[in-house]
């Protein structure tokens, strides 16, 4: 049986403290491993501009963006494969998708204190059954839940570390963002900043 959000906002399921604090510290450890293989870096949009937010990925494929767009790769931009999505996370994506497929890429995104995300689509996928599971871990932040179409209204939400939030569905295509993060209200990391690390099929 999949588990039960604690809250639903506009299909987006949110699994409230989801991980125990030790599970976020095993999940930060096993995150480690994965960015000395593959180091974070701060992607260029298409227009030129850096993103604010750092980021790498394990999995087959990993997420990557620079002045000829948005696309899934099978490398590093050093030239390295992609390490394996640690079991820690696997578990997660296990435990509250129960879909019958093992996520493909697991994007890694480091936000410091002035870092955020503009509102956005998941749309580089191929398979858009499968849902897009976002994890958080550190410090808090303002998460962001629009609709299908870009404007209109928007909710939201402070998510915190351990919280996990499911796209399915009608949430699948929806825009979303992080507005702000809260930084120092975690002492997860030790140096403080929030960790988003989020699963997606791309086949
Ligand atoms: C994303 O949409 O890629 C990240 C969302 C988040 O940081 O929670
Ligand atoms: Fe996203």
């Amino acid at each position: 049986m999949t588990p039960t959000p604690t809250l639903t906002i506009r299909g987006f399921k949110v699994f409230k403290g989801f991980l125990r604090p030790d599970e976020q510290v095993k999940m930060v450890e096993d995150l480690r491993v994965v960015v000395k293989r593959a180091p974070l870096f701060s992607p260029v949009t298409s227009s030129g501009k850096k993103m604010s937010v750092r980021m790498t990925s394990a999995g087959k494929f990993g997420w990557v963006s620079d002045q000829s767009g948005y696309r899934y790769e099978p490398r590093h931009p050093t030239g390295v494969e992609w390490p394996q999505i640690p079991d820690s996370v696997k578990t997660v994506w296990e435990n509250v998708t129960q879909f019958n497929r093992m996520a493909e890429c697991c994007l890694v995104n480091f936000y410091s204190e002035t870092a955020k995300m503009g509102m956005h689509q998941d749309r580089d996928e191929q398979n858009f059954d499968a849902p897009v599971v976002s994890i958080s871990l550190g410090d808090e932040a303002l998460f962001r839940m629009g609709n299908t179409t870009r404007g209109g209204k928007t909710e939201s939400l402070w998510v915190q570390s351990g919280d996990v939030v499911v796209m399915g569905g009608d949430a699948r295509l929806a825009y979303h963002g992080i507005d702000r993060v809260k930084f120092g209200t975690s002492q997860l990391l030790q140096n403080g900043g929030r960790i988003n690390v989020t699963l997606r099929v791309v086949t």
